[in-house]
């Protein structure tokens, strides 16, 4: 066989859906890959019904279906306070996942340095490696991931990055950007002229005391944000695959043609039964909201009979379980006989670090309570060690 493209030895396959795999070997708790055990909202789902008769199984406009741009123009109006001209400031992608692909690429060119925060949702690095851009780590520290305002803009000094990614909320960490912290980052990249790439997925999933703020509605963001924004979480609907990029006319113009001949489009009928959820009063999200703090203190109550440290997220629904006193090699070994011995699944959380570091199994608690109850019984058994 001839040989394959040399950029391939930068990054595996994924771990966390690798893990996803082996959970469904071994018939374990699925706690790995971030989605839901429950269904999306009823509306949507009879909105998906009444699509599949309707005139939507030929590709819709590439860049997003008018309906669907218009009624997320909306959406994101409503909670941001950005106004946006859907013809304009919107691609429609399938997920996030490829809106970052397409921010990447739009923004970098081959050899640019991108700032990213570690630990990081692991899409980043590929993501970096398959645009051709280098990644430059900055830590996000404990107790509260913080960063260290020098330490970022020396990197900014030494490296003058084509951009920086902010997730945030952040996967896996679960921080919560503060106003004040986005500001000094957008100061930085004035300064640099960098674009600020920021994943926002996890964006009505924010515990109290935090609320999330969106970058682009900030006054000092300018033409130089672009979101990347997803479905996925907000309606329950990962297996959908419809996300957003929102940036300036100027980017999206550019955008356009990567997600063009990157997928052509996301699901026409999907992106039709969508609008429902996008039309969804604000007594969801409120609710959404009350649900996934009630899981979170379940499943943080849950953890503590393992008698194991843990972090406690301020959004998102990740929690990075400390397994070093089971006194395992690398956490892939733990993760593993988590799922062999244990029965749930949890993604090893060395993925996550640029760092080496190998204490920590990430754990998601996007799923019904019976079920976290179930991984609960199941991993109290740590209290007794290995
Ligand atoms: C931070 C972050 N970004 C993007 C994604 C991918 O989302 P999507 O389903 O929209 O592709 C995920 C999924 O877990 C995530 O955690």
């Amino acid at each position: 066989m001839p040989a394959t493209a040399h950029r391939l030895a930068g990054f595996t396959e994924s771990v966390i859906r690798g893990m996803s795999r082996l959970a469904s070997r071994h018939s374990a708790i699925n706690l790995a890959q971030g989605f839901p055990d429950f269904d999306p909202p009823e509306e949507l789902l009879v909105a998906l019904e009444r699509a599949t008769r309707g005139p939507f199984h030929q590709y819709a406009v590439t860049w997003g279906a008018p309906r669907f741009r218009e009624a997320l123009a909306r959406k994101i109006q409503r909670f941001s306070g950005v106004e946006l001209d859907p013809d304009r400031h919107l691609v429609v992608t399938c997920g996030s996942t490829e809106a970052m692909m397409v921010a990447m690429m739009t923004a970098c060119n081959p050899g640019d340095r991108v700032v990213v925060f570690s630990p990081f949702y692991e899409n980043y690095a590929a993501d970096a490696i398959l645009s051709g851009a280098q990644p430059v780590f900055v830590p996000l520290r404990a107790p509260d991931s913080g960063f260290d305002r020098d330490e970022l803009a020396a990197a900014f000094r030494q490296h003058q990055p084509r951009a920086i990614i902010v997730c945030n909320p952040s996967n896996p960490t679960g921080k919560v950007f503060s106003a004040d912290e986005l500001r000094f980052i957008l100061g930085l990249a004035e300064q640099f002229d960098a674009f600020v790439i920021t994943d926002e997925p996890y964006e009505h999933i924010v515990f109290e005391p935090n609320s999330h703020v969106h970058t682009a509605a900030l006054p000092e963001a300018g033409d130089r944000v672009i979101v990347c924004n997803s479905l996925s979480k907000t309606y329950s609907i990962t297996g959908w695959r419809l996300g957003y990029v929102q940036a300036s006319p100027g980017v999206i113009e550019q955008a356009r043609k990567v997600h063009d001949f990157l997928t052509v489009g996301a699901a026409a009928p999907l992106q039709e039964a969508a609008v429902a959820g996008l039309e969804l009063p604000l007594s969801y999200y409120s609710e959404l909201r009350a649900g996934y703090a009630s899981k979170r203190r379940l499943f943080l109550d849950l953890l503590r009979e393992t008698g194991l440290p843990f972090t406690e997220p301020q959004g998102a629904y990740y929690v990075l379980l400390d397994i070093s006193p089971l006194g395992f090699a690398t956490d892939h070994e733990a993760a593993e006989w988590l799922v062999r011995e244990i029965g749930v699944a949890g993604v090893p959380g060395s993925s996550f670090f640029r760092e080496p570091e190998h204490r920590y199994v990430r754990f998601h608690f996007a799923k019904r309570e019976e079920t976290l109850r179930a991984a609960g019984e199941r991993l109290a058994r740590l209290r007794l060690g290995r």
